[in-house]
């Protein structure tokens, strides 16, 4: 009996024991679980306490000091993140001091940050509120103040700072505020909110102007996709990667998706101005980007100041322009100062291509001619410079400041600076073609980075983003489908607008099957050439689309790989590149498709003998195709270089517009190729290549202007230069040969002016051209086919001097007709 009671005695003392334990380990494990994702009253926090992380560890709460400087922030930041990226700060302005500062929660309901000295930082606008109970930071990244009942009686993402999170309603009176650099907290210059229009806008609100730069302000809201009748002012990002806004502004992510795959993402102001959607990747813990507002960087209105030009080198960066200089090279915004003293009397004006300053019109849009305009800029001494644009009758832009410069190859007019006459002489450039004219601007004009530009991660994590993007595009295109249905077969009272938009979005680049492109072309029926990388198809697509399908041949490269290449490809659009629609990856199927380009190439009429290009025509098709070359060469996101341009390669439109096609394509078989059959392949065409090409030397954008030296020469001439050259067995020699005799006659003919030009002029054409012209296009072609790469221009200034000389020719052709 007494050792039974002994030994159940010691059963209850060993299960007592274990409770006790139990409990104690038990209570440690949750006050350390509690503790990180709650602050309760009373409590507070300090630099070297370790922060609130919320219960799925996404986010973390706490001190946060950039570098090692002793300045803190009161921040959210992403936990996994490389860069530990922050969403949201409470003291942007004010930091404090890592010794003594701390966050509390008073008995009386405020949340407050106090600095050292015990003066307050920031605090919560939550007085009297007797009932609090907790500060908890939330799996969204949210950080609450709770009562005992669990209501929220404040919360951060009422507050935002630069960025947005997934489910972060953004409201009226809300606003994101850039920062002023990558490492720097403070309030920048730009800011992302609803307009009293109702409409979201993005503004540059600097210390001398304010400026919207986004949505298109020269369009109407409805013109932009947007409304403005709505006034409950509110949008959100949701959990799968779709915004959507009262002004009705709606957009998917690049790797939109569903729920259950909880990518993590953010929408950010960045200090460049851009407003971007960012998605983690988690195993590398950096970010890439899956949508921007601006396409342009240097649409962003405020980036180099008063006087200041934006230029794409291809990255953006600010310059002067002739005569002026940087007012402060470590801040852009302060712009340029000009070098010379202002005044109104005894004035002229220099012209700068392809280079506009947004806004700030004296006068605008009234019709006039170019003289008026001059007379009407010089007529005002507010007046310092001019905009005159050649469309119609012919538009006067006065100007009275000069901010939001940029320049764009594809502008179509120049801005006339005012300057004092004695520094116009100084300055006045050669009449008469000049090939150091080709550099124009980049001499003169200083070219300095801008502070403002992409996070280096970004720029490093390209690659990244587009992997993402290509892998993704499957869940899209499963998405989408199942929406399509859905909307289709489901829900007949949809709004016709709505049901514009989804198919919108399905006719986007997007990934076709092997039958899908089998049916389009009837079986591989209709052959409309055949390229280097292997036959083109005509097909119709199920939505009635006239298309050219590609199929390759000998491309070695990984599913992904190829992915990547073609989605790379087919976000470039620009009117004279051939639009690439979509592609098909089925194990060794690989095909392209793209736009239908109704007239076909150009070799089939140039050197047909059935038709005659006209004059027009052939200028249309020298600056078409340099304006093309140029878009890939220093104005899309990842500059591509052609490597084949030829007349095979430039297809023409119902009225002769080029649209070149296969570019982008080298790349697909430089990856996979091993050995040097395929190497010949990515060489381009004999005579049309690059001296480079046989030296072994690099390969730059320069081979594309050799290739394109050959063409506008082929152009003017009428005739194939390449195979004549090509029959000899020794192009190189031949074409310098033919370069040679050019140059002779020329040289013999100095005189006589233009009379040489005659000898080398498509005799077909029977006189019917524009002398002037074709000295120009002949005098490019020389210097484009250049063995010296550095003496050939590029293609951007190719296009300035074909451009300028196209108004010129209007001019001839009015005068003799
Ligand atoms: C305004 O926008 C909100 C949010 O997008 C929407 O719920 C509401 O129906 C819209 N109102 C009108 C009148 O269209
Ligand atoms: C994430 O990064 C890893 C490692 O850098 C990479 O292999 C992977 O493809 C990336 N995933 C996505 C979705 O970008």
């Amino acid at each position: 009996m007494n050792g039974k009671k002994l030994s159940c005695n010691s059963m209850t003392n060993q299960t007592t024991l274990f409770l006790i334990m139990f409990f104690v380990f038990g209570s440690i494990l949750s006050t350390t679980v509690v503790a990180s994702s709650f602050l309760r009253r009373s409590a507070s926090l300090t630099v070297k306490d370790s922060s609130l992380t919320s219960p799925d560890k996404t986010f973390s709460c706490g001190f946060y000091s950039i570098g090692s400087t002793n300045a803190y922030y009161l921040s959210i930041w992403f936990t996994n993140s490389n860069d530990k990226t922050v969403v949201w700060v409470a003291n942007r302005d004010k930091p404090v001091n890592r010794r003594g500062s701390k966050l509390s929660l008073r008995r009386n309901g405020v949340m407050v940050l106090t600095d050292f000295d015990g003066t307050t930082a920031w605090e919560t606008n939550t007085t009297a509120t007797s009932n609090v109970d907790r500060v908890e930071l939330l799996n969204t990244g949210n950080l609450v103040l709770k009562d005992n009942a669990g209501n929220i009686l404040w919360q951060s993402f009422d507050f935002p700072t630069d960025t947005l999170l997934p489910s972060q309603l953004f409201t009226k009176n809300k606003r994101l505020v850039s920062k002023v650099g990558s490492q720097m907290f403070g309030l920048g210059s730009f800011s992302f909110f609803f307009d009293t229009d109702n409409v979201l806008k993005l503004v540059y609100d600097g210390p001398e102007i304010s400026s919207i730069y986004w949505p298109d302000t020269q369009l109407e809201a409805y013109q932009n996709g947007r409304t403005n009748y709505n006034n409950s002012r509110v949008a959100m990002l949701d959990d799968t990667g779709m915004f959507s806004s009262s002004d009705q502004l709606q957009f998917s992510v690049s790797d939109v998706g569903d729920v259950h795959v909880r990518i993590k993402r953010r929408l950010t102001l960045d200090y460049d101005g851009n407003l971007r959607v960012y998605s983690l990747n988690e195993s590398s813990g950096f970010w890439y980007i899956t949508w921007q507002a601006v396409a342009k960087p240097c649409d962003v209105h405020g980036l180099c100041g008063r006087n200041g030009v934006c230029v794409y080198t291809p990255d953006p960066k600010c310059s002067c322009p002739p005569n002026y200089e940087p007012a402060d090279l470590t801040d852009w915004s302060k712009g340029c100062n000009p070098k010379f003293n202002r005044s109104c009397a005894d004035s002229e004006f220099v012209e700068i291509t392809h280079v506009d300053y947004f806004g700030f019109d004296l006068n605008r849009s009234r019709p006039a001619s170019f003289e008026e305009c001059k007379q009407l800029c010089l007529g005002d001494c507010r007046c310092l410079a001019f905009n005159y644009r050649l469309t119609g009758e012919g538009m006067c832009f006065t100007k009275n400041s000069l901010f939001n410069g940029f320049r764009s190859v594809n502008f179509p007019a120049s801005i006339h600076l005012r300057v004092p006459r004695s520094v116009a002489q100084t300055m006045k450039p050669e009449t008469g073609f000049d090939v150091s004219r080709l550099e124009c601007g980049n001499e003169q004009s200083k070219v300095v980075e801008l502070p403002i530009t992409y996070d280096t991660t970004i720029q490093r994590f390209k690659w990244v983003y587009i992997y993402a993007f290509a892998s993704v595009i499957g869940i899209l295109e499963l998405v989408l489908l199942v929406a399509a249905w859905w909307f289709l077969y489901k829900k007949h009272g949809l709004s016709t607008s709505m049901e514009d938009g989804y198919r919108a979005i399905s006719n986007q680049f997007r990934s076709f099957s092997y039958n899908e492109l089998k049916t389009a072309t009837g079986k591989f029926k209709e052959v409309l050439g055949k390229g280097g990388f292997g036959a083109v198809y005509k097909g119709i697509l199920a939505d009635e689309r006239a298309v050219a399908v590609k199929k390759l041949e000998n491309i070695f490269q990984g599913e992904e790989e190829f992915w990547a290449e073609v989605s790379t490809i087919g976000k470039i659009n620009h009117m004279n590149l051939a639009r690439m629609w979509g592609f098909c990856s089925e194990r060794k199927h690989k095909l392209l498709v793209y736009e239908l380009v109704e007239n076909g190439s150009l070799d089939r009429h140039l050197f047909s003998t059935q038709t005659l290009v006209g004059w027009k025509e052939r200028l249309k098709v020298a600056i078409g195709t340099a304006k093309g070359l140029a878009y890939l060469h220093h104005e899309c996101l990842e500059w591509v270089i052609h490597c084949d341009v030829k007349p095979e390669n430039i297809l023409l439109d119902e009225d002769f517009e080029p649209k070149i096609s296969d570019f982008g394509l080298a790349k697909l078989r430089q990856r996979g190729s091993q050995g040097s059959a395929e190497l010949t392949g990515i060489r381009g065409t004999k005579g049309y290549m690059a001296p480079e090409w046989a030296l072994n030397q690099p390969i730059t954008a320069k081979v594309d202007v050799y290739s394109y030296g050959v063409v506008i020469l082929e152009l003017v001439k009428g005739i194939r230069l390449s195979s004549r050259v090509v029959d000899d067995h020794n192009d190189l020699e031949d074409i310098s040969e033919l370069v040679k005799i050019v140059r002779l006659a020329k040289s013999k003919m100095q005189n006589e002016e233009d009379s040489w030009v005659e000898d080398f002029v498509d005799p077909r054409l029977e006189g019917n051209f524009s002398r002037y012209q074709a000295g120009i296009m002949i005098k490019v072609g020389l210097s484009c086919v250049e063995d010296d790469k550095n003496k050939r221009p590029t293609m951007e200034s190719v296009v300035h001097v074909l451009a300028e000389c196209e108004d010129e020719i209007l001019m001839s052709i009015s005068g003799t007709s």
